[in-house]
């Protein structure tokens, strides 16, 4: 059969496709072929939401006008749209003409950084408002549940948008009630500096107006009554079929049995992109009525197999809300289940009969089907059958009963009966959009005698490779009472038949066994706490549970985002003109809401590009023996394999040129570079990397830190920092305790990945490089070593980052550089933008640090002496490692006065992918170490945390322990304002109630200090360039050294020049960072940049202003344009450079002496969780953080990266985990599997003050480095996390010291909260197996 056209719209324009591929998606589609930038790619795997796009069609489902709803384009197919409108972020507003409000209202509240994230975020809130003008602010947040930011922390995004919701409350801590003086803070204490809780002004924002939006295609509307018509679209693969009816769709399948059916694509899609699984045939049912149908029967609901997860939602509240709730115990558990399911973009499209035919063992749905008995109804050609979904239906890993030539029709959700009670659980690493570790539905029918059980099934995913009951435990519980002796055997029952070998894949074994036991204890309490309502007409649920109990059953509840921020107001009297200070808005906000601004992959394709796809080692360590091919020169559009013998120039690479370009012979870690496919497309480039076959003789790897330091591999000897004398420090202490703390590595999971393009320009060597760099000078100079030319010949051009965070100061040349070969080979431009499972792979990340100490204190909590060894897994190549252990060092301290103190530092050399620069660079894990052992002094001495942590701190003027002097030390203000803020002390009362009256939820507290020493561990890259241009206009264009990832640096040093010069910032442009107007640039990184490029712009700006001074004296009533002018026309030079050094700086290790930081920046922070000791689950209630940034160049900008980085830290610290085989294979290639903080995970009560009146005389307007120092500050959520399990621990009677690593994972927080339930899953001796992943 011929192919069809496919027809649809996309922001009110029609496009025919007459040649369309279904392996395309709609994402491809609009970026190249219809130049719609957009819509960014972050993930291809609908973690994301990077990608969220509008779709409105007629819906079978919905017959009364067209559904509007958010999708994921990265995994929607483009054959899903004949007879589809899009809506794209461009379709809705536009910098030029009009910002949508929804546009509006994120940039102007501060809610975009680097921007990435931005369109996406936009499209959902924006197909939300068109669904729900008036949305409450639990919908805003639930709305988000498939959108992640890696800048902003969220605060931001959440407080604009809250002036879309119905309950909308006025801004600041007292709602603006204060009286005259804005802020009720000005109120409390006489102080000359007014402080601001204002950020933005929501009475500027545009109104919401609905009636302006696009309305859905006529043409399309047309469509609606016409018979649908059997499509056919064939691509070079895969043939997509669209039935228009059932007996068209059977017959296709009996025809092509082995076809797909794909309806949402949410898991096929990701087959095909990741698991590199190929379905020729795909069948498409979406559209035929009896797949798409609802049906009430006596029995329960029928829903046709094609129904989307979301429309099932609304049914069943419908259900819920109207029907007795006897009725309904199945449909609530569904609905608990899919509240905790992916995003919106996803439930919008992915079907329930996807869900159950994928038959994944962790799916949420299938144990709550076969748990209640749902019927499913299957077709064939040969007719229709129906069965019950019970043990038999799954029958291996991803099968089912069904025969090859059958589908699933539908299936029938059962209403519950009176005496039959139901709830499903799942627990997963991240409460939103996250699949379950274990998930379960448990269903009880009492017999007339109503707490006799007449029936039971529990039935549990991820214990086994498909959907378990346990069957065994159930008949054990026939016909008993629901009392304590049933629980007991039912949890020893479980523990034997829900069991796990200590190898199983997914790991986390004795916690998937313990989650097992605990959902069977929130079951058998919920029962309890209903038949004890319903038997004794009680409504008193403390009858039958004890009220400490109660706890246990209470469903997981978040109030909307509360928050506070204060910052000092300009002084009185500042110019209206003079933008230092105020809370200006990044200038790039609007363009990347509209999704105008331009990223490196939206830089339009050349017409005779290429596309570059990197080729990497699966071997940790291994010989290469051959490399074939053959296969790859098949694939469509296969131009040239490119390796070493490809380099014209050195193949030597790496900041301590210890790497190469691509592997020569040897890999050395999985991900190694070996080469590369240079093909026509993106897609043909990445099948043909896979079709390259390499043969590799295996060689002993080295994984972890453990392995490390058995075979003595380290880089470099030890780094060593000793002051006063340890040992006799030792014999004088009360006290000696001893410990270890792991502190995982983390991804920087920057949303856009690295990207780069390269140009050859075809005369004397030339080559210009688009880059997503951290660092343009090293990747001008690293280019040009390759291809063997002077660095005159490269030119490295970098408009914006998608983020940065680090992981684009170093690594990114490992890209650019094979890119540029490619290029040269080729001589035609080449592009090469990373998948993220590729990044995350390839690009290394934060070092994983193991800390090992001895600290000796006295019987009030002063500390004596610290012996403490630091090991960080550096991976395959030195790269920045010794720098970030050495800063390690300089922060074992963090901020206590230790007068004996000795620390060591090695980095181990291993086989994993080069771990590099993250923010913080190595301080967070140093000062992490110290509060480790803090924790234990303070547990040891059981004095109170605060008083202890008080006790230690610096006073001005004091000697650190690499002897530089603290000078204008406010960490103590910060220590008090945040006691205060807090109300430190009053709740710690209230948390001490709270865990008196609740066994299974515990709270904590913790205040935790930072200081953080200012300036590159590198000395000479302390300096910095600016280039200033004042063109005959008058406008200013201005370039500096430092690149923009949105830490909204630009903004700042626009900010910084226009106040030098006097005039507004809207005359002053920046364009780009370049290797040509600002020559060899320090990168962009160490928090620093707006300090040093400030001072360099500075400096600029003054010798411009020295040179226009005559004609300023001759016209003082000129304008600045006029002095511009007579400038030019007496031939003076309006272009001047600006340069700047930090003086004063250089340290000896030898010595301890010397100033190795220019300033330190302080902060605290005070946190509060609550955990749920049965899952391992943590909320964070409240944050109050007090950071002093100097006299902040811009609150907004500074508050966001205190925020940013707080929310970055907590990632860190609770939630981010790489998971790694004992082979050194990376699992964890993306958000599927690797959880940054999402949304729901900031602290409900989120409160930041910049301290007030603290200006810093070493940068420049009396401003303050921001970018890093307030990540560690983050520690304060994992502390109180630490302070709740202490908590639930005592009730076991456990009081000691105990060891909790980071990140506190539920199932470490899980681990460590022993209890009956712990014990009847002992763990397994180590070295009696082969785990499934190992701690590198
Ligand atoms: C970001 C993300 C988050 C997710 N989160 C969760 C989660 O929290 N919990 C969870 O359980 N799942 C989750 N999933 C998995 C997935 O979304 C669901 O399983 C979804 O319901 C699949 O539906 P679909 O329509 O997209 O399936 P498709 O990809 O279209 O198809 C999936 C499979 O089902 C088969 N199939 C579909 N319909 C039929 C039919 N009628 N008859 C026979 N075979 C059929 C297809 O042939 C294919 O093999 C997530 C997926 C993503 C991408
Ligand atoms: S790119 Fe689509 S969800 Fe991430
Ligand atoms: S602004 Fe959200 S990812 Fe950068």
């Amino acid at each position: 059969r011929k192919t069809d056209q496919l027809v649809f719209f996309v922001n009110g324009r029609k496009v025919v496709e007459e040649n369309v591929d279904p392996e395309t998606t709609l994402l491809t589609y609009l970026r190249r072929k219809l130049g719609l930038h957009g819509t960014k790619l972050g993930c291809g795997e609908g973690g994301c939401g990077a990608c969220t796009v509008m779709i409105s069609k007629y819906d079978n489902f919905q017959k009364n006008g067209a559904t509007l709803y958010s999708v994921n384009a990265c995994l929607f197919p483009i054959c899903a749209l004949h007879h589809v409108a899009v809506t794209t972020v461009e379709g809705i507003g536009s910098s030029k003409t009009r910002l949508h409000p929804v546009q509006e209202r994120i940039a102007k509240s501060h809610g975009s950084q680097c921007g990435f994230c931005t369109p996406g975020i936009v499209m959902s809130m924006y197909a939300l408002l068109r669904n729900r003008p008036n949305p409450v602010m639990e919908e805003i947040e639930e709305n988000f549940q498939g959108n992640l930011c890696r800048c902003t922390g969220y605060r931001p995004i959440v407080q604009g948008y809250r002036t879309f919701a119905k309950t909308g409350k006025s801004e600041g801590c007292c709602g603006g009630k204060a009286s005259g003086q804005g802020c009720c803070m000005n109120e409390k204490e006489d102080n000359a500096a007014m402080v601001s809780s204002i950020l933005f002004n929501p009475a500027e924002f545009q109104p919401l107006d609905p009636t302006q939006e696009p309305i859905f295609p006529p043409e399309l509307l047309m469509q609606k009554n016409k018979p649908l018509e059997q499509l056919c679209f064939r691509g070079e693969r895969v043939m997509w079929l669209q039935p228009a009816t059932l007996e068209e769709l059977l017959t296709l399948k009996a025809q092509y049995p082995a076809a797909k059916l794909v309806v949402g694509n949410t898991e096929v899609g990701i087959e095909m992109r990741l698991k590199n699984m190929l379905y020729p045939v795909i069948i498409a049912p979406a559209w035929i009525p009896e797949m798409t149908f609802v049906q009430y029967t006596k029995k329960g609901i029928i829903f046709g197999a094609a129904c989307t997860l979301s429309s099932v939602e609304v049914v069943l509240k419908k259900a819920v809300a109207e029907l007795d709730s006897y009725k309904t115990e199945v449909f609530q558990a569904v609905l608990d289940q899919l509240r905790w399911f992916a995003g919106p973009q996803v439930k919008n499209v992915a079907a329930l009969g996807g869900n159950i035919m994928t038959a994944s063992p962790i799916s949420d749905l299938n144990p709550v089907f076969m748990a209640c008995g749902s019927k499913l109804t299957l077709a064939s050609i040969e007719g229709r059958r129906t069965i019950k979904m019970d043990k038999n239906f799954f029958t291996g890993y991803r099968k089912t009963a069904l025969k090859p030539n059958e589908i699933l029709l539908s299936i029938e959700i059962p209403f519950t009966r009176k005496g039959e009670y139901f709830s499903a659980f799942k627990q997963a690493s991240r409460r939103e959009d996250d699949i379950a570790i274990v998930t379960c539905g448990m269903r009880v029918l009492f017999k007339e005698v109503r707490n006799q059980v007449k029936k039971i099934k529990l039935s549990y995913g991820g214990m086994a490779p498909t959907t378990v009951m346990a069957g065994k435990t159930c008949q054990a519980l026939m016909h008993r009472e629901w009392n304590e002796d049933l629980l007991q055997e039912a949890c020893h029952l479980l523990a034997e038949e829900m069991n796990l070998s200590p190898s199983a894949p997914g790991g986390m074994v004795d916690f998937r066994r313990t989650l097992t036991l605990s959902f069977f204890f929130k079951f058998y309490l919920t029962v309890l706490q209903k038949l004890d309502s319903e038997l004794n007409g009680n409504n008193n649920p403390h009858e039958l549970v004890p009220y400490e109990y109660v706890c246990a059953t209470k469903v997981f509840h978040k109030d909307p985002v509360n928050n506070v921020q204060l910052f000092q107001e300009v002084p009185a009297g500042q110019s209206v003109e003079d933008m230092v200070g105020r809370p200006l808005v990044h200038l790039s906000a609007a363009k990347q809401a509209c999704g105008e601004a331009v990223y490196c992959d939206d830089i339009p394709c050349y017409e005779n590009e290429l596309y570059l796809t990197l080729v990497t080692s699966t071997k940790a360590h291994a010989k290469i023996l051959s490399i074939d091919t053959t296969e790859a020169e098949c694939v469509p559009g296969f131009v040239c394999f490119i390796s070493v013998k490809d380099i014209p120039g050195s193949n030597v690479s790496g900041i301590a040129f210890d790497e190469t370009v691509f592997a020569d012979n040897m890999v050395t870690c999985v991900g190694h570079i070996i080469g590369g496919v240079v093909a026509d497309t993106h897609e043909h480039s990445r099948r043909a990397a896979k079709a390259i076959k390499i043969k590799y003789e295996d060689l002993l790897p080295i994984i972890t830190i453990q392995e490390a330091i058995e075979k003595q591999s380290f880089y470099d000897v030890p780094r060593k920092i000793e002051k006063g004398n340890v040992q006799k420090g030792f014999e004088e202490s009360d006290y000696i305790v001893e410990g270890e703390m792991y502190i995982g590595g983390q991804e920087h999971f920057y949303l856009e990945t690295h990207c780069t393009i390269a140009v050859p320009k075809g005369e004397d060597g030339e080559m210009e490089l688009f880059v997503s760099t951290q660092n343009p000078t090293k990747t001008q100079e690293s280019v040009a070593s390759v291809l063997g030319v002077p660095e005159n010949r490269i030119l490295v051009r970098v408009k914006r980052l998608g983020g940065g965070f680090g992981g684009k100061e170093s690594r990114s040349t490992i890209v650019s550089t094979a890119v540029a070969v490619a290029a040269f080979k080729t001589g035609r431009p080449v592009r090469c933008m990373l998948d993220r499972d590729e990044d995350m792979l390839i690009t290394g990340g934060r070092h994983p640090f193991l800390g090992q100490y001895k600290v000796g204190f006295m019987k009030n909590g002063k500390i004596n002496s610290l012996k403490v060894s630091y090991y960080s897994n550096g991976g395959n190549s030195a790269d920045l490692s010794l720098a970030v252990m050495d800063r390690a060092l300089f922060h074992m301290d963090n901020a206590y006065n230790i007068p004996n103190i000795q620390g060591e530092g090695t980095v181990c050399k291993t086989n994993m992918p080069s771990n590099t620069a993250f923010r913080g660079f190595g301080g967070p894990q140093g000062m992490m170490i110290v509060e480790c052992w803090m924790n234990d002094v303070i547990l040891k001495s059981g004095l109170p945390a605060e008083q202890v942590r008080k006790l230690n701190l610096y006073d001005e003027g004091d000697l650190t322990h690499f002897n530089q002097k603290l000078e204008g030390f406010t960490l103590k203000r910060c220590w008090k304002e945040c006691v205060k803020n807090s109300e430190y002390h009053t709740r710690k009362q209230i948390i001490d109630d709270f865990n008196r009256q609740n066994r299974w939820k515990k709270r904590g507290i913790a205040i935790i200090p930072t200081k953080f020493g200012i300036s590159f561990i590198i000395h000479l890259c302390q300096r910095a360039g600016a280039l200033v241009q004042v063109y005959t206009d008058g406008s200013v264009l201005l370039t500096h050294g430092g690149a923009e990832m949105g830490q909204g640096l630009h903004t700042k040093m626009i900010q910084v020049a226009s106040k030098t010069l006097g005039i507004p910032t809207t005359t002053i442009h920046i364009s780009e960072t370049s290797t040509n107007t600002v020559p060899n640039t320090s990168p962009t990184a160490a928090s620093v940049s707006a300090d040093i490029n400030g001072m360099a712009v500075f400096n600029a700006c003054k010798t411009i202003l020295k040179r226009l001074e005559p004609f300023k004296s001759s016209n003082p009533k000129g304008s600045w344009k006029d002095w511009v002018n007579e400038a030019y026309v007496n031939c003076v030079s309006l272009s001047a450079t600006g340069f700047y050094r930090v003086p004063g700086l250089g340290y000896d290790f030898k010595e301890n002496k010397g100033n190795p930081f220019d300033y330190f920046s302080y902060g605290v922070a005070c946190s509060e969780v609550e955990i749920d000791c049965l899952t391992g689950d943590h909320q964070n209630l409240r944050t109050h953080i007090v950071m002093d940034v100097g006299t902040s160049l811009n609150p907004a900008i500074d508050i966001g990266q205190i925020e940013g980085a707080f929310v970055q830290g907590l990632g860190l610290f609770t939630l981010e985990e790489l998971r790694y085989s004992p082979e050194g294979d990376l699992y964890s290639r993306g958000p599927g599997m690797y959880k940054i903080p999402a949304f729901g995970d900031i602290p409900t009560e989120f409160h930041v003050s910049l301290l007030r009146d603290c200006p810093n005389s070493k940068a420049i307007y009396a401003s303050k480095a921001v970018g890093e120092p307030p990540l560690f500050l983050s520690a304060s959520v994992f502390y109180a996390i630490k302070d709740a399990i202490f908590a639930a621990r005592a009730e076991s009677g456990l009081t000691q010291p105990f060891r909790l690593d980071s990140p506190a994972t539920p199932e470490r927080i899980r681990n460590a909260c022993v209890d009956n339930f712990t014990k009847l899953c002992p763990s397994a001796e180590p070295g009696t197996f082969k785990p499934w992943s190992v701690r590198v």
